[in-house]
């Protein structure tokens, strides 16, 4: 339903999004009754708590565990986190919607948008010089050489930095003169914008190309856009043999991961996702049909890799060189998988091939399949690494050194919380290996301290839009918590009729003088006492009195601060649960009317006897100065650290971190 005050755009792109389908393509989501379920990926979830729901052609999420909540354009937000405008773009993009509105601010300078226009420009330059015969012929020739085919070239959207000192640096001139005067998406950034990507850099006469004769491979987001490249060199004199763009305001190198555009359908689809080491790798495999393929950017694998990946897949397949620098490689990866929900695997293949040189070879691709089936959990392949470490020690004390070692080692990674039946198995192995007993060795895991807690992984922090105005709660405005838990049932059973059914706008309800009242007379923000509840109906209030039939959609666009969205998204289900049907709406609406009224009576009674009664909103009339006043003595005290007291010994030093 389109709104009819402005954010036309906002509302086409909301109207033709696909929830199920939006959310799908980036969690595994499976029907459960009307609603659809799967792993919240905005908190660290373990059973399927976030719920997908689709309400009149609107589409929300809510995860029942975080209380993440919002509409499409807040999932993009939060998941990709973007901001506002390139959520809607990259909604619109995919809905093939094109926005009317066009962006006042200007592209060249816009940090993140600006840097993914330069790599946008700079990946569309390289594609055509590979394709241009005399720029493009070195590096096609060392792709025809690996056999990259046609196919692969375009599915990869490879190109070519031409050899040369400034072809990329005078293309941006020429766009810039092209483009003179053309603002937003089309403008092209400024030249420091391209040095921030690693596409322009300082020569000594000036400005010279960043990537110069090389074969390029651009790196993209889940959604295709190129972030960052990896170039590899053609001459072997031209070190390193791969240049990979640097980090960036949209590109962090222990985040990204090569092909997850192309691999993720096929991740979600099959529930499995192999990461191998490298981009000739990923793209041998997907030239072999096997899809599920990423590789991370030549760093060790991270638990920001293992965050993006768990939440589409549940089993991952390590897939490391067969080489000793594989090996340790899949030695450090298992420890990132290690107190992960998912199965992990790791694959050898043989005669310390790589996939790429592997698929090339005549029956690679039999080989490599068996080399897959045959892939080892990870459990055990920790438990073979530690057998053979703890055979090779020599006599009694470096043999205890081991167990002791391999003991601490498993409590770091979180052996403690390892679901029963990998426990027993690891613990079998080591008694086996070792000649203890499992008893001894459970005793000496105890006596093992727990570890200081691991270093949270590098990540942005999640942006939490918070309240500005600050609103005392129920038990600070003086309601004992019985009361309060009625009041803000109450209160919420009326907004949920409300929520799930704004038609009812134009009905007039009874009060139990026998009045009756138009609706948004007998209910005003101030009827609301429950803080969230009244940051819901403001705006819904001015909705009902202009007649404006709104949607959820909208309302979650308007509140700020995730416990309004999150409690919207709530109570709109529960009003649909109560009152399934426009028919039922009207009367559910007088029963939650009467519900209000009855606890609204009883706790106005209760505080004009305890001499509260300036606390009690009236539905319809009253002293809303006097609510007004002590709400403000309540928000001045709240500001006020030493309305509280103080804990004794509470203002001191609380260490940060351990001594030293
Ligand atoms: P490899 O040396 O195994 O390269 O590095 P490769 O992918 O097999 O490439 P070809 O087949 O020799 O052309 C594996 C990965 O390590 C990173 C790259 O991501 C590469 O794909 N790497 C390697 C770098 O970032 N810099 C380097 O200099 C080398
Ligand atoms: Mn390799």
């Amino acid at each position: 339903m389109a709104g009819q005050f402005g954010n036309s755009d906002r509302d086409r792109v909301l109207d033709a999004t696909d929830m199920v389908a939006l959310i799908g393509e980036h969690v595994q989501l499976r029907p459960k009754g009307r609603e659809h379920v799967g792993i919240c990926p905005f908190h660290d979830d373990r059973a399927p708590s976030m719920t997908v729901v689709t309400h009149k052609g609107a589409g929300f999420y809510k995860c029942f565990s975080c209380g993440a909540a919002g509409n499409a354009i807040d999932f993009m937000m939060n998941y990709h986190k973007m901001e506002f405008i390139d959520a809607l773009r990259a909604l619109a993009e995919r809905a093939g919607i094109e926005l009317q509105q066009t962006r006042r601010e200007d592209g060249a300078t816009g940090g993140r948008r600006a840097l993914l226009r330069a790599n946008a420009i700079a990946a569309n330059y390289f594609r055509k010089a590979l394709a241009h015969a005399e720029a493009g012929a070195a590096a096609n020739a060392a792709l025809d050489r690996r056999g990259i085919t046609a196919e692969m070239r375009e599915r990869f959207q490879l190109g070519a930095a031409p050899d040369g000192w400034d072809g990329f640096v005078r293309h941006i001139d020429r766009l810039r003169a092209h483009s003179a005067g053309s603002r937003g998406d089309d403008a092209v950034p400024e030249l420091d914008v391209f040095r921030a990507a690693g596409l322009v850099r300082d020569g000594r006469q000036g400005p010279i190309d960043g990537f110069r004769n090389r074969v390029i491979f651009p790196i993209c987001d889940e959604m295709g856009q190129p972030i960052a490249f990896g170039a590899r060199q053609i001459n072997p004199e031209d070190q390193p043999k791969y240049l990979n763009s640097p980090e960036s305001g949209v590109f962090h190198k222990g985040r990204g991961l090569y092909g997850i555009h192309l691999a993720k359908k096929s991740i979600i689809d099959s529930r499995t996702a192999v990461i191998c080491e490298g981009y000739t790798d990923v793209i041998a495999c997907h030239a072999a049909g096997v899809t599920n393929v990423v590789a991370t950017l030549g760093t060790a694998l991270t638990r920001e890799h293992a965050r993006v990946l768990k939440r589409l897949a549940e089993r991952i397949v390590l897939l490391f060189d067969g080489d000793a620098a594989g090996q340790k490689a899949a030695d450090r990866a298992i420890e990132v998988f290690f107190a992960e929900p998912v199965d992990v695997r790791i694959c050898t293949l043989p005669d310390e091939l790589d996939p790429d040189e592997l698929l090339r070879q005549e029956g690679g691709r039999a080989r490599f399949d068996e080399a897959l089936a045959k892939s080892e959990d990870a459990l055990r392949h920790f438990v073979r690494r530690f057998r053979q470490d703890f055979r090779a020690a020599n006599g009694l004390s470096a043999q205890q050194q081991r167990i002791e070692a391999v003991l601490a080692r498993l409590v770091e990674l979180g052996f403690r919380e390892m679901p029963g039946l990998r426990r027993t198995l690891v613990m079998s192995s080591l008694s086996s290996i070792t000649g203890l007993s499992e008893r001894d060795l459970e005793a000496a895991l105890e006596a093992i301290k727990s570890p200081t807690p691991r270093a949270p992984a590098q990540e942005e922090p999640v942006e939490v839009r918070t309240e500005r105005v600050y609103r005392p709660s129920l038990e600070e405005q003086g309601f004992a918590p019985p009361q309060a838990r009625a009041r803000r049932d109450a209160e919420r059973g009326l907004l949920a009729i409300l929520l799930a059914h704004p038609t009812l706008a134009t009905s007039r309800v009874r009060l139990d003088d026998g009045s009756s009242l138009p609706l948004t007379e007998a209910i005003t923000p101030e009827s609301f006492l429950d803080p969230e509840s009244r940051q819901i109906f403001e705006p819904v209030h001015v909705w009902l009195e202009d007649a404006h039939p709104f949607t959820a959609e909208e309302l979650l666009a308007e509140l700020r601060g995730g416990g309004a969205k999150s409690l919207t998204v709530d109570l709109v289900m529960l009003g649909e649960r109560r009152a399934p049907s426009e028919n039922l709406a009207a009367e559910q609406l007088q029963v939650a009317i009467d519900a209000f009224e009855r606890i609204r009576r009883a706790q106005a009674r209760e505080f004009s006897r305890s001499g509260n009664a300036s606390l009690v909103s009236p539905t319809t009339s009253g002293e809303p100065e006097a609510l007004e006043a002590r709400l403000e003595a309540i928000r001045n005290r709240g500001r006020d650290p030493t309305a509280f007291g103080r804990l004794p010994g509470s203002s001191g030093q609380r260490a940060a971190g351990p001594p030293g």
